[in-house]
């Protein structure tokens, strides 16, 4: 279906927080993998109060993915959010920072597996751009990179240029300009300057709701009618909206630039 990887540029604008809102609410089947080098939340946060087997999640699934046993092994590699229903699945990200460099080789299988995947839509929580060893194959394969950014502030708004910056070098030409979108969390700048500002349109916004927040993280309760559980449910159509009308972009500029047929 589609791939969508959600960074930050630095700090914690709230990226993972965002990535289990959107699983937890979005209509449709959700794969959350946690791919961020830095380790995964997860099981100490949101899933902390279940026993749960340790020995699943995104590095047994990287070695599958570079045997091309990914398909046979996904599932057992998996936490279903709301069992036994398998629509909102979790692959627990790494425990150990640590463990992330012999995951720089499986990037790229991994990405491939997440984007041929058909029956759901992955969200990768990537992490932030400004740490060692981010996953650059995986976000080159992704559908829609989702840049988290806090717009409180031009202090807040400001690292995400350099992570663009990061993006164009890193990624192939045009990459950015066809999919990379701003995911805003909290107030402050409005919406169209922080867009203006960084040239890239905001593909969603989230409100500041720091007791949702916090039972995301696995402290405290949350409401399902919360604010962020709203708009997390809202981002849904704002963000597949904005893959779509890019691809069909991306299409005819492709038609344009097409030589015309030779006639004789
Ligand atoms: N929308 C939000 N409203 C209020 N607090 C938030 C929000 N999103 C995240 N937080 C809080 O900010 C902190 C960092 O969130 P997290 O999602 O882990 O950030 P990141 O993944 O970008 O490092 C956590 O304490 C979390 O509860
Ligand atoms: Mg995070």
């Amino acid at each position: 279906m589609t791939l969508i990887a959600m960074i930050s540029a630095k700090g914690s604008p709230g990226v993972s927080t965002a990535a289990l809102a959107f699983t937890l609410t979005w209509p449709a089947p959700v794969l959350l993998a946690e791919c961020d080098p830095a380790g995964g939340d997860l099981l100490a946060g949101y899933l902390a109060r279940y026993e749960l087997p340790p020995d699943r999640g995104v590095l047994p699934l990287a070695s599958s993915a570079l045997r091309g046993t990914a398909d046979a092994d996904l599932t057992g590699n998996l936490i279903d959010l709301d069992a036994p229903c398998q629509q909102r699945m979790a692959l627990p990200g790494l425990t150990e920072p640590a463990q992330s460099a012999s995951l720089n080789m499986a990037w790229t299988a991994l990405g491939e597996f997440f984007s041929r995947m058909t029956s759901r839509t992955v969200l990768a929580d990537c992490g932030r751009l400004a740490a060692a060893h981010p996953p650059w194959s995986l976000l080159s394969q992704a559908d829609l990179v989702l840049l988290a950014v806090r717009p409180h502030s031009l202090r807040t708004v400001s690292p995400a240029v350099s992570a663009l910056s990061a993006l164009r070098r890193q990624l192939p030409p045009g990459f950015v300009e066809q999919s990379v979108g701003l995911l805003l969390v909290g107030g402050g700048i409005p919406a169209r300057e922080v867009a203006r500002h960084l040239g890239t349109p905001v593909a969603a916004t989230l409100p500041w709701d720091p007791q949702t927040a916090a039972a995301l993280c696995g402290d405290g309760r949350g409401r399902r009618r919360a604010p962020l559980m709203r708009h997390g449910a809202a981002a849904y159509d704002t963000i597949t909206e904005l893959i779509a009308a890019r691809s069909v972009a991306g299409a005819l500029s492709r038609r344009d630039t097409e030589p015309l047929p030779v006639t004789s």
